[in-house]
């Protein structure tokens, strides 16, 4: 079965097996079904954070059941549930439609909803964990169906349970959020308060946040539609306070971002970007010129030609920072 259009990096990927999943009896049915239950599983949603280096030899579950709705108040909290299959950022459109605010700064991410938990999607400032309140998981080795609420989910950085093998058998049906009904803009991230500004809003709506996140992402990250990619290609490197210092000393504008607990978290594409990436390409595969951060597919790229560009980008990081870039994508 081809991938090629069901991947945001565009590879040419095929499966052994593919199953359109639109409802949670037939997950069940399939994974009661011994001819499929041995095999490999894949769960695929909008496949905009994964890399296929080669094809996949099991069955991909493609995530596509439908639908949102508003379910309930709680503690002045509005709570919205989506599908799994539903796209991301159709459903934040919808909770802005219905008056509500608290995703406006998750705009635009690619993907679907029952991705977003995975790796807990984050950007401008705010990430899911922030208005989560539960998911519905098929559990593939019981059969049965599991409510987890945010602790159980272990969610951190573009981290959660389900990317350990702990949670690698947990297939997210559908997802809950909590939306606050006094809602607060959240401006912390200098550039999009920046834009606010510019654009001459004082106190900004939900709605005018989002508009804001839509134009930074435009102007800085490559449609998948047109360029493939999969968006942030390494992790933001966290390094000890001591190695921040000594860094600093030799590079006196390294972006750096204090954490909680003392750590430093570091510009991967300031990184890559400095050590001259930016722009470069290795055959079919290239730095995107606007965002050192981002790998992309310029056309007809193979998964090995991504990789072959990732590791020389970590090495030239490594000699030159000392600093070890860790993959955001996941490889298959
Ligand atoms: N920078 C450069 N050169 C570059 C890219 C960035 O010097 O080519 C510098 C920027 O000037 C800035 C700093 O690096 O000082 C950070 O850049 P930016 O604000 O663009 O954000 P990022 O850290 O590169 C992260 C997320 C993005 C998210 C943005 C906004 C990760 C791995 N990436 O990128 O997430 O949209 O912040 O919050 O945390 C994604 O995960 O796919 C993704 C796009």
């Amino acid at each position: 079965f081809p991938l090629q259009s069901l991947n945001t990096f565009g590879i040419a990927a095929r499966a052994r097996h593919y199953l359109r999943v639109t409802d949670g009896a037939q997950l069940a049915a399939a994974c009661a079904d011994p001819a499929l239950a041995a095999l490999p599983r894949l769960v695929l949603g909008g496949g905009s954070n994964l890399l296929f280096t080669r094809d996949f030899d099991g069955l991909v579950l493609h995530m596509a059941l439908a639908g949102r709705a508003i379910v309930g108040q709680l503690d002045g909290a509005t709570l919205v549930r989506a599908q799994a299959g539903e796209n991301w950022h159709g459903f934040v459109q919808w909770t802005l439609a219905q008056g509500l605010g608290g995703l406006e700064n998750l705009s635009l991410i690619p993907g679907t909803v029952g991705a977003a938990p995975i790796q807990n999607i984050g950007a401008y400032g705010a990430e899911i964990k922030d208005v989560f309140h539960s998911l519905t998981a098929f559990d593939m080795a019981s059969g049965e169906l599991r409510t987890l609420g945010a602790a159980e989910c272990r969610f951190g950085y573009r981290d959660s349970l389900f990317k350990h093998p702990e949670g690698a058998r947990l297939v997210v049906l559908d997802v809950t959020f909590a939306l606050p009904r006094d809602w607060q803009p959240n401006v912390r991230y200098a550039e999009l308060a920046q834009a606010l500004i510019e654009a001459g809003i004082g106190a900004p709506t939900p709605r005018q946040v989002s508009d804001a996140v839509v134009a930074i992402r435009q102007r800085k990250l490559p449609d998948p539609a047109v360029i493939g990619n999969a968006g942030s290609f390494f992790k933001n490197p966290v390094v000890s306070g001591e190695q921040c210092e000594r860094l600093l000393a030799a590079f006196p504008d390294l972006v750096h971002h204090r954490q909680p607990d003392g750590s430093e978290k570091l510009a991967a594409g300031w990184l890559i970007d400095r050590c001259g990436w930016k722009g470069r390409s290795m055959g079919a595969a290239g730095v995107y010129p606007k965002q050192a951060l981002v790998l992309v597919n310029n056309g007809g790229a193979r998964g090995e030609d991504v990789v072959q560009l990732a590791r020389a980008i970590q090495a030239d990081v490594a000699q030159r920072y000392g600093v070890q870039l860790e993959p955001e994508p996941v490889f298959i």
